[in-house]
């Protein structure tokens, strides 16, 4: 069999809402979340080719330790039972350690496209099971868009499109773990209302927000019910990131946010000029010490288009490509 190539895109995400609630018996924490694909992408070069004894490499302008992508392909190659040759080369524009889920995104990515570049028909259930045994973001990644994410942010329900394309990504150069900022919250429990037994997050204004989400297209109505339980915790590790979240409310973001455990900050503005003069400003403060960029949000439907367009060469059969659900055609 020759050599099959592919290069996709492995794009980032922001979260516009995120409470944690409790603690749970598996150790990990129940969430409330809404998820959203955005304009920031990594790429991935993928080149596959069936052989007699697995071997994955990887190559890129980054060197990650115990890479998602190495353990998802090592995953998708057991569960479609076959061998092969793959090599990956990355090319990493999402700032790691930042909230933006790109390990993740990374990981999804190959979920999405190896078995296709392999020929081999893995459901959607199959993919949601793998991605969910490498991370809780890796799921959302499988579908893109906005979603409703609860559970461990791996049960996931679609929401109506947002609308709100002038946004700013402010990334400082800090690297935040995610399991030290889950520590550092239940190591806070005992002062605020987050305790092992009991739902302490305000569960009411997030069900609020959700409402506001389905029948509005602008950011106006419910922007200012988003809230990241992240950022009180990380803010006292980190006060720089307080700073930058007061910058860009006062620079007119609504909201100005903390995505997932940090330490990335986005604001969305009304106007285009808006947001250009907060870019402007932000970029001659904060030179050495962010990475500054426009973002816009990438939804469910173009998300879709563009995963069929970058597989679309390898697509052979109607039933290879998207992958199958158990319930629906998509
Ligand atoms: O699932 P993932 O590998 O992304 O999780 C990273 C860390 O965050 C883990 O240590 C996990 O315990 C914590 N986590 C959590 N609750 C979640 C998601 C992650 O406690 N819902």
């Amino acid at each position: 069999m020759p050599e099959r190539t592919a290069s996709v895109r492995s794009h980032a995400k922001i979260n516009l809402d995120l409470r944690v609630l409790h603690k749970r018996t598996d150790g990990y924490h129940e969430l409330r979340t809404v998820f959203q694909t955005i304009s920031l992408s990594d790429t991935i070069d993928i080149r596959y080719r069936r052989a007699p004894r697995t071997r994955i490499t990887m190559d890129g302008n980054v060197d990650i330790p115990d890479n998602l992508i190495v353990r998802a392909a090592q995953n998708v190659m057991d569960a479609a039972r076959i061998t092969a040759e793959v090599s990956f080369r990355l090319d990493k524009r999402i700032p790691m350690g930042a909230g933006l889920g790109g390990g993740s995104s990374n990981a999804a990515a190959v979920l999405l496209a190896l078995p296709t570049l392999a020929g081999a028909k893995l459901p959607m259930t199959q993919l949601v099971n793998l991605g969910t045994a490498l991370g809780s973001d890796v799921p959302f990644f499988l579908h893109g868009g906005t979603a409703l994410g609860i559970g461990r942010g791996t049960e996931l329900y679609p929401l109506a499109e947002v609308s709100a394309s002038h946004g700013l990504l402010v990334a400082p150069r800090i690297h935040v773990s995610t399991a030290d900022a889950y520590r550092d919250l239940n190591r806070s429990a005992v002062e605020t209302r987050l305790t092992t037994s009991s739902p302490g997050s305000d569960t009411e204004s997030f069900r609020a927000l959700v409402w506001s989400l389905g029948k509005s297209r602008q950011p106006g109505d419910w922007k200012v019910l988003c809230t990241n339980d992240f950022e009180n915790v990380v803010f006292e590790r980190h006060p720089a990131l307080q700073s930058i979240k007061r910058q860009l409310g006062k620079l007119g973001a609504s909201p100005a946010l903390m995505t997932g455990s940090g330490s990335a900050l986005f604001g969305l503005f009304d106007s285009r000029d808006s947001a250009a003069r907060a870019l402007l400003k932000l970029s001659r403060q904060h030179r050495d010490d962010c990475l500054i960029s426009k973002m816009a949000f990438l939804n469910e439907r173009r998300y879709r288009q563009l995963w069929r367009r970058q597989l679309a060469r390898h697509i052979t059969s109607n039933d290879l490509w998207p992958p199958q659900s158990r319930y629906s055609k998509p």
